[in-house]
């Protein structure tokens, strides 16, 4: 399986948790068909924990919960199949699934070749409840040659939430995608530190094995199954996506695409962030500047000068056609200036070239420049630029 950009669809679990049925996925494909996101390139639907009878059948296959799925997943296969879409499901490498249903430990062969049966093009391998004396490398590599063994493509999405390091041995084991983290909550804190905790591992992110820095909450606002704390707003989830297409990770959507706010599905759909996404070249972007201190500032109630460390971000990415994607990250809670001096990217002031700038996400050409483009933005705000290079 070949597998260039980073992979996109949408998945069950931020959303609807154990909500699942027929009925859903069915209506999420048409409505996913009908707005666009197919032909923005959301091509994966994937079904996620809870899907299952708690028990095998005779022959030791999963058996489709039919309350759930009263057509079996087959039909329902076919179904998303036919409008265009990849179809995803869902086991884990353990005993049983975090949700605690059986799970594929011991059954890796049967349980893949069940999937390809069903027509499954992609497979989320979860590390729940999995035997302590059991080696989970071992485990991934096996659910991997199991799927190879069906005959059928199928992405192995494998979601051991960064234990063991996997940016270090997943790719050898034929793995499409692995999770690097934890589970990502509807908050600003818990996707800004994911993705923190991931920024040195890009380098190691790329065709055939994508970093997943987990499913999005663009667009949930504080509902679903992943909500805690302080729901994000609309320029936190611009930040969220912002950051997603300028690392290069996979977009799995996890709101309820049917009733999506105009914002984030504009923002899901934006062809600018997309395009840095899905370049071809699949480069991670460099990272200029980091944890610069960008604010200081007296506080008159308390007295205090305050100063933001680690709070921007401005990262630098190569793409094809001489392009390049800048974005810039006030991670601080109040305003302050992110700086992007080109120099600091490889081009001196000197050098007889400059930049033809344009907003990713508006499309506003911001003219040419050969020093320096700094940004002010507000607190928790993001701005993406696409830059093309000109000769002077
Ligand atoms: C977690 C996983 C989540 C979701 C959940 C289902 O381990 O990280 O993305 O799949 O299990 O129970």
């Amino acid at each position: 399986m070949l597998l260039n950009t980073p992979p996109m669809g949408w998945n069950s679990w931020n959303t609807f948790g154990a909500e699942i049925s027929d009925e859903l996925i069915r209506q999420t494909a048409r409505t996913m068909k009908e707005k666009g996101y197919l032909d923005a390139g959301y091509r994966y639907i994937v079904i996620d924990d809870c899907w299952s009878l708690k028990e095998r059948d005779s022959q030791g296959r999963l058996v489709p919960d039919p309350a759930k799925f009263p057509h079996g997943m087959k039909a329902l296969a076919d179904y998303v199949h036919g409008l265009g879409f990849r179809f995803g499901m869902y086991s884990c490498a353990g005993v049983q699934t975090c949700a605690g249903y059986p799970a594929s430990f011991d059954h890796e062969f049967i349980d893949a070749q069940t999937f390809a049966d069903w027509g499954v093009d992609y497979l989320k391998y979860d590390f729940c409840n999995f035997p302590s004396s059991a080696d989970g490398k071992n485990r991934y590599a096996t659910m991997s040659m199991a799927l190879k063994a069906t005959g059928r493509d199928i992405l192995f999405a494998a979601c051991n939430w960064g234990t063991d390091a996997p940016w270090m041995w997943m790719k050898s084991l034929g793995v499409h995608m692995y999770r690097s983290t934890g589970d990502i909550q509807d908050n600003y804190k818990s996707f800004t530190d994911i993705a923190h905790s991931q920024l040195d591992h890009f380098c190691m992110s790329g065709a055939n094995c994508f970093n997943d820095i987990d499913m999005l909450t663009v667009g949930m606002y504080g509902k679903g199954n992943v909500a805690l704390g302080q729901a994000c707003n609309d320029a936190e989830y611009q930040t969220q996506f912002a950051l997603w297409c300028m690392l290069g990770a996979p977009l799995m959507v996890g709101g309820d695409v049917r009733n999506m706010a105009p914002f984030a599905e504009q923002l899901l759909l934006n062809k600018g962030l997309l395009r840095i996404n899905q370049d071809t070249e699949g480069r991670p972007p460099q990272c200029v500047y980091r944890g610069r201190v960008i604010h200081i500032e007296y506080d008159p109630v308390d007295g205090w000068w305050h100063e933001y460390p680690d709070a921007g971000l401005t990262l630098f990415k190569h793409l094809s056609d001489h392009e390049f994607g800048v974005g810039y990250f006030n991670f601080a809670p109040k305003s302050g200036e992110i700086p992007f001096i080109f120099a600091d990217a490889g081009l001196p002031y000197g050098s007889g070239a400059a930049l033809h700038l344009t907003d990713a996400v508006t499309g506003e050409d911001l003219g040419v420049h050969r020093d320096y483009y700094h940004q002010n933005l507000e607190g928790h705000a993001c701005r993406v630029l696409l830059a093309r290079l000109v000769k002077l």
